[in-house]
């Protein structure tokens, strides 16, 4: 059956901050803090969904769907991150997973959507290696709990923009603006993954993935510099996290760094463990050119000549298919099935005064990527489930409530949900597809 859903993060639409138990988590520091996120939005409130998750299922019940990316706040289950277990936190996902299929969705956990406990963060979060295995005990908790009625888990959501946005340029949770320093982050993330594998497996789990941001990468020019910065760049965003779990080793990082001493004797065993699933987050390609002066081998090119979201991030569906026919390419039978874990776009969305959101962009936005997803199955790639990201406009990170990627448009005041036009299409969508091929 293939799978289509869409995504959602705990920080980002749970609120309820501070109830059942939760602990803190570094992005509850972090947005508190004044000037680091637009307007100093929090996911105190959110969308309010650890109070209406139930109103939340109908939605998606209602949209046909038959699964359901969310991921699972560490510090609602562990609110110091090891240790003790908070029944609460767990009750609030077993009730859920038992909601979504009792509609028939399939629930799809993600255990690490960024928001990692205050508590580890103070004993250095991801720079310490020690987090690794408590990272891949809590796995085991969660998963001794849900593996029963789960099909498919997540470990972590973009190592990469994990790394980068939050400990290499200081964007996101925690803050950390460390540059290159940061790559011990991405090993440590790896290696929590791969520790992570063995005990969900340990603890019944059926199937296992990790989900990767990964962007097409253009030199702006056929010149050497310019595609030798590409290269780089591909380097960073893409196999750093590919190349470890897919065929066991890193590429050559000595564009970045000389030491990689945070690697261990038997590390790229435990990272490389067989998935049974790769999960890909598609939102635009990347335009890069040769090194400006700031000691990055790189440069951002931009990119013209496309439709732009309300982000900003160029349209291009066919990036999509150029990005799964390369990982194709480059991997061939060590790629295992893919799943489109997130795809979508923000807009400028109104709500009229007849309470209705005419999001024409989305649509033809997600009309596109899905035409390139077929197109690329159709060239061979193995694709098994397609995730639209976001169910609800929601708390975009550094952003706070300014960027709405919502198939249901969110009143923030009153938090009352209207589907959007995007929502209907959607529905119908899904109507027409035979869900068994
Ligand atoms: C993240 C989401 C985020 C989305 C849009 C992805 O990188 O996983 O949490 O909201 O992009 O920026």
């Amino acid at each position: 059956m293939f799978l289509w859903g869409t995504a959602t993060a705990a920080y980002q639409i749970e609120g309820a901050a501070e109830e059942d138990g939760r602990g803190l988590s570094i992005w509850d520091t972090f947005a508190r803090e004044p000037g680091r996120t637009r307007d100093g939005h929090t996911g105190d409130v959110a969308c309010d969904h650890y109070h209406r998750w139930r109103e939340d299922v109908a939605l998606m019940s209602g949209l046909g769907l038959n699964a359901y990316r969310f991921s699972i706040s560490w510090p609602r289950v562990q609110p110091l991150g090891d240790g003790a277990v908070n029944a609460r936190g767990l009750d609030f996902y077993d009730r859920l997973v038992d909601a979504l299929l009792a509609a028939g969705i399939q629930p799809v956990p993600t255990l690490f959507h960024w928001d990692l406990p205050q508590a580890l963060q103070d004993r250095g979060g991801w720079m310490n290696r020690e987090i690794a295995p408590i990272f891949a005990e809590y796995a085991r908790v969660v998963a001794e709990r849900l593996a029963d009625r789960v099909p498919l888990w997540i470990t972590l959501n973009e190592p990469f923009v994990h790394m980068a946005f939050g400990h290499a340029l200081g964007m996101h949770a925690p803050g950390q603006a460390l540059l290159t320093g940061a790559l011990p982050v991405a090993h440590h993330q790896l290696l929590a993954h791969g520790l992570a594998v063995g005990a969900l497996r340990a603890s019944g789990a059926r199937q296992v993935a990790l989900t990767n941001n990964c962007t097409p990468v253009w030199p702006a020019s056929a010149e050497e510099p310019d595609v030798r910065a590409a290269d780089a760049y591909d380097v960073l965003h893409n196999r750093l996290f590919n190349d470890p779990v897919l065929i066991g080793k890193y590429p050559d990082l000595s564009a970045y760094t000389g030491d990689l001493g945070f690697v261990h004797d038997g590390d790229l065993e435990i990272i490389s463990a067989p998935l049974d699933a790769l999960g890909i987050n598609y939102y635009n390609p990347t335009r890069i050119a040769a090194p400006a002066d700031d000691g990055l081998p790189f440069s951002d090119a931009g990119i013209t000549g496309h439709p732009v979201t309300a982000f900003g991030w160029p349209v291009v569906p066919d990036g999509l298919r150029e990005l799964l026919t390369g990982l194709k390419a480059r991997y061939g039978d060590a790629l295992p099935p893919i799943h489109i874990t997130e795809n979508g776009c923000s807009q400028e969305d109104v709500l009229t005064e007849r309470g209705t959101v005419e999001d024409a962009g989305r649509i033809a936005y997600l009309e596109g990527h899905i035409g390139a997803l077929r197109q690329a199955m159709d060239e061979g790639v193995d694709v098994r489930g397609y995730f639209v990201w976001s169910l609800l406009d929601n708390f975009e990170w550094a952003e706070g409530y300014h960027q709405r990627f919502g198939l249901v448009h969110v009143d923030f005041a009153t938090q009352r949900r209207t589907p959007k036009a995007s929502y209907a299409w959607l529905r119908s969508f899904l109507a027409d597809q035979n869900t068994d091929t």
